[in-house]
C-alpha cells in the first residue's frame, strides 16, 4: 500500500463530567509517518471534534502537559511518532492512576502536592545579597544532578507506577527523583528536611523496585537510581547519628 492511501485508526477515551459517560471514539486519518500523535489530536480538535479535551502547550517534550496512555504505555503525544508505533491502530486513554477530569484531561493536583511535600526547589539557610552576586558552582558539582535535574514533571512515571497504583499516598517516583536533584545539590541545604519526609513508611521503603518509572521517562531521569542512592543516603545519615550518640 502506498503512503497516500495508509490510515491511521485511532481509539480515544472520552468521558463527559456532565453526563458520567464513558466510551471510545474512533477516528480514522490519513497516516503520515512525519507526525506525532499530538499533531492528529489537534487536527481532530480543529477539524473534526472541537469538544475532545486534551492538554499541551509546547510541543517539544519540555512543559510535559501532554502525558497519555498509548497502547497502554505512558507517553508524552508530542514526541510519540505514528512511524514509530507498532500498528496502524492506536488507543490513546488518560494517565492511568488518576481521576479523569474530562477526555484525557486529568486532575494532577496530588502529584504537585508531592512535588511540594519534598520541597522540589533550591533550599538555602541564608539568601544572598544583589551585591554578593551568583551561587557559585563548579561543572563538577553540577554533574551530580543533572540527570535528574532533567525532570520535566509529566507524571508518566506516576502512571507507570504499581506501588503509587495501590497506594496513593506514597510519595512517588519523580518526587523522590528531584528530592535527590536538590539534596545532591552544592548550593542547597534542604537535605535532612526532605530526608526526613522520605524516610517515612510511604517514602523510599515502599518503592518495590519495579522500574517501571524508570522505563517509560522521557527525560532519562531514571528515578530508580535516584530512589537506591537515596537509601543509600538516608543509612549513612541515620549511621552518622548513632555513632555520634555511642
Ligand atoms: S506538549 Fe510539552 S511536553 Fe508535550
Amino acid at each position: 500500500m502506498s503512503e497516500e492511501q495508509r490510515t491511521l485508526l485511532l481509539r480515544i477515551r472520552r468521558y463527559s463530567p456532565e453526563e458520567g459517560t464513558r466510551r471510545y471514539q474512533e477516528y480514522r486519518l490519513p497516516f503520515n509517518k512525519d507526525k506525532v500523535l499530538l499533531d492528529y489530536l489537534n487536527h481532530i480538535n480543529d477539524k473534526l471534534d472541537g469538544s475532545l479535551a486534551f492538554r499541551w502547550s509546547c510541543r517539544m517534550g519540555v512543559c510535559g502537559s501532554c502525558g497519555a496512555m498509548v497502547n497502554g504505555t505512558p507517553k508524552l503525544t508530542c514526541s510519540t511518532f505514528v512511524k514509530d508505533l507498532r500498528s496502524e491502530e492506536v488507543i490513546i486513554e488518560p494517565l492511568e492512576n488518576f481521576p479523569v477530569i474530562k477526555d484525557l484531561v486529568v486532575d494532577i493536583r496530588d502529584f504537585v502536592d508531592k512535588l511540594r511535600k519534598v520541597s522540589a526547589w533550591l533550599m538555602v539557610d541564608k539568601e544572598r545579597s544583589l551585591e554578593e552576586g551568583e551561587y557559585p558552582q563548579t561543572p563538577g558539582e553540577q554533574a551530580k544532578y543533572s540527570k535528574t535535574s532533567m525532570c520535566i514533571n509529566c507524571a508518566l512515571c506516576y502512571s507507570a507506577c504499581p506501588v503509587y497504583g495501590e497506594d496513593r499516598k506514597f510519595i512517588g517516583p519523580a518526587a523522590i527523583a528531584l528530592a535527590y536533584r536538590y539534596n545532591n545539590d552544592s548550593r542547597d541545604t534542604g537535605m535532612v528536611q526532605r530526608l526526613r519526609v522520605l524516610s517515612g513508611m510511604r517514602g523510599l521503603p515502599e518503592c518495590s523496585l519495579v522500574e517501571g518509572c524508570t522505563a517509560v521517562c522521557p527525560k532519562g531521569v531514571d528515578p530508580v537510581a535516584a530512589i537506591k542512592k537515596s537509601r543509600i543516603q538516608l543509612d549513612e545519615i541515620r549511621n552518622k547519628g548513632s555513632s555520634t550518640e555511642t
